[in-house]
């Protein structure tokens, strides 16, 4: 991208809205009465989580882990650093984690792994987005917002070199004409 890239909204916060309302409505009718450890990943989840948990009106409790993959620019680095580790844990427990995108999956199968070594009564995985066409380890997302095309998103929480985090709706980064 040579000149500033600015973003053009691919989902708006209504949409948003309504996605994180069903897959409150799907967590819930699995996860009600099993005090479920909900684990977000920093810092993308941080505002789908703050939304998320707000519909889920039952005891639960909340986790955050911060894992980095990215390294100032738009490619991954393939390589997965935890940045700031779990404090609770997590044994025994029902894990749900909370990812904001789901791209190479290098993170999330690295976090996976992670989690099933400190044996959990049961993990499950629920992403906002997903970009299955750059996927390059199989990954299955057990609650999904939406699809997103394979170009690159912000807003909501999701960043470009930690830019766009603030933007209320989800956005495509286009280079600017
Ligand atoms: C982003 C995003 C996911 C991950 C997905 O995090 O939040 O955690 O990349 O990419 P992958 O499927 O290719 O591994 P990032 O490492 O950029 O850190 P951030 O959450 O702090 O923005």
């Amino acid at each position: 991208m040579s000149s500033q890239p600015e973003p053009h909204i691919l989902f708006r916060r209504e949409e948003i809205e309504a996605t994180v309302k069903r897959l409150a409505a799907e967590i819930k009718q699995d996860y009600q009465g099993k005090h479920p450890l909900l684990l977000g990943i920093l810092k993308g989840s941080f505002m789908f989580m703050a939304d998320l948990i707000r519909l889920l009106n039952f005891p639960l409790e909340v986790e955050f882990i911060r894992l980095s993959s990215y390294r100032g620019s738009r490619e991954s680095s393939g390589r997965i650093k935890v940045v700031q580790g779990l404090r609770s844990p997590v044994k025994g427990r029902d894990v749900l984690v909370i990812e904001d995108i789901v791209d190479t999956g290098l993170t999330i199968s690295f976090l996976l792994d992670y989690l099933w070594k400190r044996k959990p009564a049961s993990l499950k995985l629920c992403a906002l987005t997903d970009k299955p066409s750059r996927r390059q380890v199989p990954v299955t997302i057990n609650y999904l917002g939406v699809t997103v095309p394979n170009k690159f998103i912000v807003g909501y929480g999701i960043d470009w070199d930690e830019q766009f985090r603030n933007l209320p709706d989800i956005c495509v980064l286009e280079a600017k004409d």
